[in-house]
């Protein structure tokens, strides 16, 4: 299990009483619309300042639903292991964030809680 599950899973266990399993696609051509609307999807542009990161949820513009019943609770970012973004989101908030990172070689991953799908997660 790596940090960032266990990261996730502790918190998990908090706020619901249960772990969850990391979602995480290993192969786009194949997923399914399933997979590809919950997964997040990552940009990262190089500018002077640091890195600009956008994320957001859903591939191929399959977006996500947003509604009381079923919606995306939350984005992560973490930045070479460290939480650098954790942004929640209610029914009638567009799930996507932006912030600048350094401009190092750190990898980026994103984690996105669908509050009836579970944890899903991105790298770049
Ligand atoms: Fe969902």
């Amino acid at each position: 299990m790596s940090d960032l599950a266990e990261y996730d899973n502790a918190n998990l266990e908090v706020n619901d009483g249960v772990a969850q399993e990391v979602h995480c696609i290993k192969d786009i051509d194949s997923a399914t619309d399933f997979e590809l609307k919950h997964t997040p999807c990552i940009e990262v542009a190089n500018q002077e300042a640091g890195r600009l990161v956008k994320v957001s949820i859903g591939l191929k513009n399959i977006a996500h639903p947003q509604t009381e019943e079923h919606l995306i609770e939350w984005i992560r970012v973490f930045v070479g292991g460290e939480l650098a973004s954790d942004v929640h989101f209610g029914p009638t908030d567009k799930p996507e964030l932006e912030l600048v990172v350094d401009n190092s070689d750190a990898q980026i991953v994103a984690q996105a809680l669908c509050n009836l799908h579970g944890l899903w997660e991105a790298r770049a």
